[in-house]
């Protein structure tokens, strides 16, 4: 397949491209230099040209806090909302599937036991709002497509100058330089290593699945930061202090899901945590 991937460069779209290309297919890697997503003619005019079978969107405004301000909500609803309508449009035009991803935060974070692909969203923070906006314009414009939520993804940094290193990183190298650690014991997450979610993807593309919402986990009873911290710490051997704080022990300005843990029950289970994160922490 042809497969036009947008948001190439991020810490998904790193870690997608290269095996979507050693899975056979033709892959058209795209970032911000390439392609300024919020500019709907120009994407438009260049699906034109490519005329991919797949148009797959990693890209994101992620800045979860910044986006409660009104000039970064601004910015979160053009990337995360119009931008989206604007590659839906095009696999529309194209008769392309769009392959979309999305994330737990559209929850209102109120089921400890977890989300299900079709729970109903309820974002309790501008970010939540404006992704669910995107997945809202997805299916109002009728096209054949995949919503791929995820949780606290982790896995290698993406090639983006602007990538943010990932929580199992951060940790260890906090754990390295600091004597002791205060980590939030709250905001249940599934978090899953990339690795797993490009494979996943692929299997996706590739298999018979029908058009409708996905939630990519590694299995796994929903974890907090604290709770994942102490996982890979165990994992490393890490001997330093650290403690499970409230959220308030860090106010930020945007509020996140209580219990925001995915369920997967339309897809064939992925690999357990423990595995994902021993394959990940072997890598460096
Ligand atoms: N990270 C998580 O823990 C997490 C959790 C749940 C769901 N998700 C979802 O998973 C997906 C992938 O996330 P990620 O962590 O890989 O994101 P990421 O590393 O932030 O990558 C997003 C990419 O999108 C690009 N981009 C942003 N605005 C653009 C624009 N206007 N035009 C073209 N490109 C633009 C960024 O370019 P620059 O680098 O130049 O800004 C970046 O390369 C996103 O949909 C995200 O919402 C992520």
């Amino acid at each position: 397949m042809k497969i036009f991937v947008a948001g190439a460069m991020g810490n998904l779209g790193s870690v997608l491209c290269p095996k979507l290309k050693a899975a056979g297919h033709e892959v058209i890697e795209s970032d911000r230099n390439d392609l300024d997503l919020t500019d709907h003619k120009a994407v438009l005019a260049r699906m034109r040209i490519e005329r991919p079978d797949v148009i797959m969107n990693c890209a994101a405004y992620n800045a979860v806090d910044d986006a409660e301000a009104d000039e970064g909500f601004k910015k979160a609803m053009a990337v995360n909302r119009d931008a989206v309508r604007s590659l839906a449009a095009s696999a529309k035009l194209l008769d392309a599937i769009i392959v979309h991803f999305s994330t737990d935060y559209v929850f209102a974070g109120d089921k400890p036991e977890g989300y299900t692909e079709d729970d109903i969203p309820k974002p309790i923070s501008r970010y939540g709002i404006s992704k669910l906006a995107g997945e809202k314009a997805i299916r109002a414009m009728g096209v054949n497509h995949y919503i791929v939520r995820l949780s606290k993804i982790f896995g290698p940094a993406g090639r983006s100058e602007a990538a943010k290193e990932s929580f199992v990183h951060l940790m260890l190298r906090l754990a390295a330089s600091k004597p002791e650690l205060s980590i939030v014991d709250e905001e249940v997450g599934s978090p899953t290593y990339t690795e797993d979610i490009a494979d996943a993807t692929i299997m996706l593309l590739e298999g018979d699945f029908a058009y409708r919402n996905y939630h990519f986990v590694n299995e796994g009873p929903g974890v907090t930061w604290y709770q994942f911290a102490k996982e890979v710490f165990e994992k490393r051997n890490v001997q330093i202090p650290y403690h499970p704080v409230p959220s308030s022990a860090f106010p930020k300005p945007a509020a996140r899901p209580k219990f925001a843990a995915l369920k997967s029950t339309t897809f064939p289970l992925l690999r357990s945590r423990t595995d994902a994160l021993d394959a990940f922490l072997a890598t460096f």
